[in-house]
């Protein structure tokens, strides 16, 4: 049985989204026995509660600085010592002891296709406004493992979501979230659980069974 810890910052769709899929069966092998988040008032934390998840705060704003904020955020990860650590709407960067006490054990989505529209600034309803004024006719959302660097680590699952006439960033938001997003991270999730994920010398990832389609 997989331990996962999910880290969110937000409304937390897509915490629910992979709730569902464990309450449907559709993760199979994992469970999600914390939730934490830097924002105090994410809805998020209401989710995990609704679920019997007693979710918990950890913000940079409550330390004097961000070198004692990461050296806290170390010491609790490493005191739950999760399996996989779920970024799901985590707006917090994850400082570099974290990637490595846990290496390939950190997922992120993103709501891009990486290489696209992400990297330093490209977060949230950021990302589907950079979509919007390049005037790409495709975008879509991936998830990747978490390395040193913004969005730059090897790449999981990513699907394809097409921008239509009169998307606003809110609206293509929501499209990418529904087409893409709730149905990769999931899963992701499950395939990670069945042992199935790994990666090569080369950083890319291998998915025993071939890459599915979501
Ligand atoms: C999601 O769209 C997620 O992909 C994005 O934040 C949103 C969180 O929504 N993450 C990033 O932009 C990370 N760079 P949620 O709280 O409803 O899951």
């Amino acid at each position: 049985m997989l331990n996962v810890t999910v880290l969110v910052s937000g409304g937390g769709t897509n915490l629910q989204a992979i709730m569902d899929a464990i309450d449907a069966g559709e993760i199979q092998n994992a469970r999600i026995t914390h939730v934490i988040s830097n924002n105090p008032r994410a809805y998020a934390l209401e989710r995990a509660a609704k679920a019997g998840i007693q979710g918990e705060v950890l913000s940079p704003k409550s330390y004097d600085s961000r070198a004692e904020f990461n050296e806290a955020f170390l010491a609790r990860l490493q005191e739950i010592n999760p399996d996989l650590i779920v970024l799901a709407g985590f707006l917090v960067v994850i400082p570099e002891a974290v990637v490595k006490a846990f290496p390939y054990k950190l997922v992120n989505i993103h709501p891009s296709l990486i290489p696209s529209f992400c990297g330093t600034g490209f977060y949230g309803l950021h990302v589907h406004e950079g979509v919007l004024s390049r005037g790409v006719k495709v975008t879509g959302a991936t998830v990747h493992f978490v390395d040193e660097g913004t969005d730059t680590g090897p790449i999981i699952l990513q699907k394809a979501v097409y921008v239509q006439e009169g998307d606003t960033p809110e609206i293509l938001q929501r499209r990418v979230m529904e087409e893409a997003e709730w149905k990769i991270l999931p899963k992701a999730i499950d395939l990670i659980a069945a042992g199935k994920v790994s990666v090569d010398e080369n950083r890319i990832v291998h998915i025993a069974g071939g890459y599915p389609s979501v």
